[in-house]
Parts: structure tokens; sequence; C-alpha cells
């Protein structure tokens, strides 16, 4: 698998500010990981690629980072323009972040309210809700913060901004999100703890680090991509997918139980850290699939990998039930909308809820259809695993998207053996 998304961004914006040098080794190169070294360039850190050696990161330090001389474009990035505001948060320059149309509409009070009560100026379009945003940073006051919603971005957002605090910083998190920027901080060297419930709710509290010292950082394998061809394995007859290295950070793994648990046949084969982040191996073998409940508790375990649980749902035995998943509305597209639409275009029935949906599976399949997957990478690739396991061929219009996150994901489709017909 290509690096993971999350882990590869983090590895650049914490490198960025590294003492010293340090060499990302498995880096994903994707459009929205590069828009992360773009930004960190134009924050004055100089990034030299070397190929299959990785990419080196000449950190020196916060006071190695200088203000941008124009915008800071983040093209689709959501993890981008809410992590990168809590890295300026302490530095005495203005920084202005914008996106493309999805990006612009996403929220964003989420991330600049706090930043502000810890003393950063932070704006931005529509009274301080959505992109374009400018930050001048300022001197900084640790805060306990309460998360309405969890949300890794924004915990990683205030992580990086109690850093540079001047005491401690508290997160309050009502579910566990993914943890790759609190594993990232304590391999260079920083401070984090979690009280709570593992999985559950807790509070994840930051010290101030006067220096990072990493000198490598490995980037596992994406789960998140892994997991389209592990549930196309599951959904299409006669199937066996084993993927070598994926990431298998336990905050982001929570689709392995729930397909589990609807009869999915899953071997994981778990292999050694990788640095801060464990990898190993998944085989999925295709499986006679029932339905079953995710709610609000399971949910941030699998938050991008939801619209693949709803495909599976499709063809399982049962109704298969949504829920507490609003936030999917504010993710790349409104992705609840988008699956009702791309599951209505296979045939299959379901009733859309605010925060979720009802899938009425039907073990038969579907024989294909046209699917729109609204500029969103995520969509377009279940498209194509719809398609896969189709009778008759899904057509996905605009697959271009892909680049965002899985660059060479039409290359592993047909690998595999997916029938892969670009049409103009
Ligand atoms: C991400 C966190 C999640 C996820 C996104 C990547 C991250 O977003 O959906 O694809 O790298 O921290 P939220 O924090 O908004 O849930």
């Amino acid at each position: 698998m290509p690096g993971d998304k999350s882990v590869s961004h983090r590895a650049i914006l914490l490198g960025a500010v590294n003492d010293g040098d340090v060499t990302v080794t498995g880096f994903l190169r994707s459009a929205d990981t590069l828009a992360t070294v773009a930004a960190a360039e134009a924050l004055g850190v100089e990034i030299e690629d070397r190929g299959s050696q990785g990419l080196v990161v000449r950190g020196r330090g916060w006071a190695g980072l200088s203000e941008p001389d124009h915008v800071i474009d983040v093209l689709n990035s959501g993890t981008l323009i809410r992590l990168l505001p809590g890295l300026v948060a302490s530095l005495p320059f203005l920084c202005v972040l914008t996106g493309d149309a999805s990006i612009r509409r996403r929220p964003m009070a989420r991330v600049l309210e706090p930043l502000r009560v810890m003393g950063a100026a932070a704006m931005g379009r529509q009274a301080d809700t959505l992109p374009p945003l400018a930050i001048r940073g300022g001197p900084l006051r640790g805060l306990t913060h309460h998360m309405t919603v969890a949300s890794a971005q924004v915990k990683s957002c205030l992580l990086l901004a109690g850093l540079r605090a001047d005491g401690e910083t508290t997160i309050v998190e009502p579910s566990a999100s993914r943890d790759h920027t609190e594993r990232m901080i304590r391999f260079a060297g920083g401070r984090v703890e979690r009280e709570g419930r593992s999985g559950g709710a807790g509070l994840v509290r930051v010290w101030p680090l006067d220096r990072l010292a990493m000198e490598t950082v490995p980037v596992p394998g994406d789960f998140s991509s892994a997991a389209f061809f592990l549930v196309s394995a599951l959904l299409t007859p006669g199937s066996e997918v084993t993927v070598e290295n994926s990431g298998l950070n336990p905050s982001r793994t929570g689709l392995l139980a729930v397909l589990e648990r609807m009869g999915g046949d899953i071997h994981l084969d778990p292999g050694q850290m990788l640095g801060p982040e464990p990898e190993g191996r998944i085989t999925a073998r295709s499986s006679n699939l029932v339905a079953t409940e995710v709610g609000p508790a399971e949910v941030p375990g699998l938050i991008d990998e939801l619209p693949l649980f709803l495909l599976a749902a499709a063809k399982a035995e049962g109704v298969s039930r949504l829920r507490g998943a609003a936030e999917l509305r504010a993710k790349e597209s409104d992705r609840l909308q988008v699956m009702a639409s791309i599951l209505r275009a296979l045939g299959v029935a379901v009733i859309e809820q605010p925060d979720g949906m009802d899938v009425v599976g039907d073990p038969g399949g579907w024989n294909g259809g046209t699917v729109s997957p609204r500029a969103d990478h995520r969509m377009a690739m279940v498209g194509a695993i719809a398609g896969a396991a189709s009778r008759k061929g899904v057509l996905v219009e605009d697959v271009g998207c892909i680049s965002v996150s899985y660059p060479g994901f039409a290359d592993a489709f047909s690998a595999l053996g997916g029938e892969w017909t670009p049409r103009d």
C-alpha cells in the first residue's frame, strides 16, 4: 500500500519544526500531501525529494519558519487547512490559507475559536466560519477545550499549538479519534497523555516542547486505501486480497470489527512497529454478509470507511443502520447524500437520515449503474469497487479526483483483476 495520508501530512508538518533534518520514508505522494510539502516550503522550509529514499525535511525549529509571501493553497486537503493554523499559531506573522471549492465550504470555527482563546488572531470568511482563513500568531496560553464532535483534525491543531503554549493544553474528546499526532509528538520526544476509556471518551493533554528530535519518520501503508480492496474482496465472488503493509493503528481500523460482525472473512497478521505506528498484513476473502448497526461510539474509528460500510451493507442480508455520523456531511462532499445517490443508482433501497442511513441489503447484488462522485476521491473509489462487485459494470463520472489520496488506485485495481476502461 502507498503511504498513509494522515501520517504523511504530520511527518511534514512536525518535520518542518524539528530540530534538524528529518528523513520521511514511505511518504505518500498525492495531491493532498504534496500540498503540505508546498505549504512547508512556503513557510521557508527546505524539502528535498530523494525518490525511493524518501523526503528530507530540513527542519530548523519554529524559529526556522518565516512569513509566506503569498496565500497558501491547500487544494482539497482538510487535514492541512485544519492542522497548519495550529502549527503557526505562536508565530508573529500573517498566514493566509485557502483551497478548492470543497475546502471553502468546510467548517473552520472549530479550530479558529480555540486558537483565539489560546491567544492567536484567527479569522475566516462568513464570520470566521469558512476559508479563506487568516492567522496572525502570538504568545499562546494553554487551554482546556471540549470538542463537541470527535475530530482528529481539531485535536491535532490544538496539540500543535499546545507544543508552544505557556502551560499544559487539554482537549476533551467525546470519543477517541485517530491518534497519529499524539504518537508522533512522543516519537519526537514530547509529552502527550490520554486519560479515559480506550476507544471511548477521554481527555488528551500535551505539554510544551522546545525541541523536536526526530531523525527518520517511517510512514506505514494507508489503511483507508487498503480498505477499498478489502471490501472489494468481500463483495466480489471468488476473490481474495492480501494487503502487505497496512497501517494497523487501532484508532483507524474500526472497519475490520464491523466487517467481521457482518460475517466477513478477514485475517489479520500484525507485524512490527514502524516508528510510532503499527503495521501488518490483512487478508480478506469473499463472504456472505449479514446486516449490522454502527452507532456514534464506533463512528470515529472508521470515519473515512463509513461509505465502504454502507456499500458492504447493500450486499448484506437484512437492513443495516448507521447513526451518529452527521460529520460525513462535512467531508470532501456530503458523503451521506452522495452515498445515498450512489446506492440508489445501483438499485439499492436506502433511507437517508440526518445523521446516517438505513440500507436494505440484497445479497443478490446489483447489475451496475452510473455514479457521480462529486469531486470526492473516496466516493469515486467506492464507485469503482461497486463496479468490481457488479454484473455489468459501473460508470464512474470523473475519476481524476482519486489522485487526492491514491494516485496509483487504477493500477492496483487492474493488477487485482479489475476491469478499468477509460471513457471520455
Ligand atoms: C483526518 C481526520 C479525519 C478524517 C480525515 C483525516 C486526519 O477528519 O476524516 O480524512 O488526518 O486527522 P476529522 O478530524 O474532521 O474527523
